[in-house]
C-alpha cells in the first residue's frame, strides 16, 4: 500500500485524475470503478476540466459504480446514479451505454448482483477502482463485520454510515439499505485509488494502514492487495 499525503484537496485531485487520464489514453476502452461522496468530487472536477479544455475523451470508457440506495429510482435526486450524471458523466462525455450501476429500485436484488458481477466480469474486469472510506472503515457500503463480503450485496446501512450521508437528504434520513459491491468485486480491481480527506478519517485511515487485517475495518482488506495507493490530506493521516 503506497502512501502519499497532500496539503490540499486541490492537489490530491490532480494527483488521482492524472492517473485516470493517463490510464484512459493508453487504453481508451478501459474499464472504471467509480464511487460517491464527497471525496472524489473534486477529481471528477478535473475529469471534467480535461475533457472540456484539452479534449479528454471518456466516450468510450466502462463504469461501474460502487453502491446505490435502496428503494430510490435512478431519476430521484438523492440516487447515486444521479449524482454521478451530475458530478460526472454528463458533462465529461461519458457513453451511457457503457455506464453500470447496481439498480436497487428493484424486489430482485440477488439476481440483480449477480448480473452485476457477471457483467464486471464480461467487461474483462476493473481497470483502476476510485474508492473513499467510511468514518467507519467501510469500502463501498461494506460496512464492519464479521466476514470480507465477496460479491454484491445488499446491505443494512451501519448507524455511523446513515449520520454521515443525512447531509444529502432534506429529511435527514438516507435509505437503510444499499446495493454494494463486495469486498471480493473491489479485490479483483486491477488498480485501487483511496482518496480520504479531514479529521474524521483518520481513526479509519490509521486501522486501515496500521491495525490488523479485519472484516470489522473493512479498507483494512486493502493492505493484502498488490496496487493500492491512498491519497491523504495532512488531517486524515494525522495519525499514521
Ligand atoms: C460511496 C461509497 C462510500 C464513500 C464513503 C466516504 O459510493 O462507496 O464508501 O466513499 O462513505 O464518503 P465521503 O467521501 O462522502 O466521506
Amino acid at each position: 500500500m503506497q502512501i502519499q499525503v497532500f496539503d490540499t484537496t486541490r492537489q490530491i485531485a490532480s494527483a488521482v485524475s492524472a492517473i485516470l487520464l493517463k490510464q484512459i489514453r493508453e487504453k481508451p476502452q478501459s474499464v472504471l470503478g467509480f464511487a460517491t461522496g464527497s471525496s472524489p468530487v473534486a477529481t471528477y472536477q478535473k475529469l471534467i476540466e480535461a475533457h472540456e479544455n484539452d479534449g479528454a475523451d471518456f466516450s468510450k470508457v466502462t463504469t461501474f459504480n460502487l453502491d446505490e440506495y435502496c428503494d430510490l429510482a435512478q431519476s430521484d435526486p438523492h440516487s447515486y446514479y444521479s449524482f454521478m450524471r451530475e458530478q460526472l458523466f454528463e458533462k465529461a462525455g461519458f457513453d451511457y451505454s457503457r455506464v453500470h450501476f447496481l439498480t436497487a429500485d428493484t424486489a430482485d436484488h440477488e439476481s440483480v448482483c449477480r448480473a452485476y458481477r457477471a457483467e464486471i466480469e464480461r467487461c474483462g474486469g476493473i481497470d483502476i477502482q476510485l474508492l473513499g472510506i467510511g468514518r467507519n472503515g467501510h469500502i463501498g457500503f461494506n460496512e464492519p463485520s464479521d466476514r470480507f463480503s465477496d460479491g454484491p450485496f445488499m446491505v443494512e446501512l451501519a448507524p455511523s454510515t446513515l449520520e454521515a450521508n443525512a447531509r444529502f437528504f432534506e429529511t435527514g434520513k438516507p435509505p437503510r439499505y444499499a446495493l454494494t459491491m463486495g469486498i471480493g468485486d473491489i479485490m479483483a480491481a486491477k488498480k485501487i485509488l483511496l482518496i480520504a480527506t479531514g479529521e474524521s478519517k483518520a481513526n479509519a485511515i490509521r486501522a486501515m494502514v496500521k491495525g490488523d487485517v479485519t472484516p470489522q475495518c473493512p479498507a483494512s482488506v486493502l493492505q493484502t492487495h498488490p496496487d493500492v495507493t491512498v491519497f491523504l490530506d495532512r488531517a486524515s493521516a494525522r495519525l499514521l
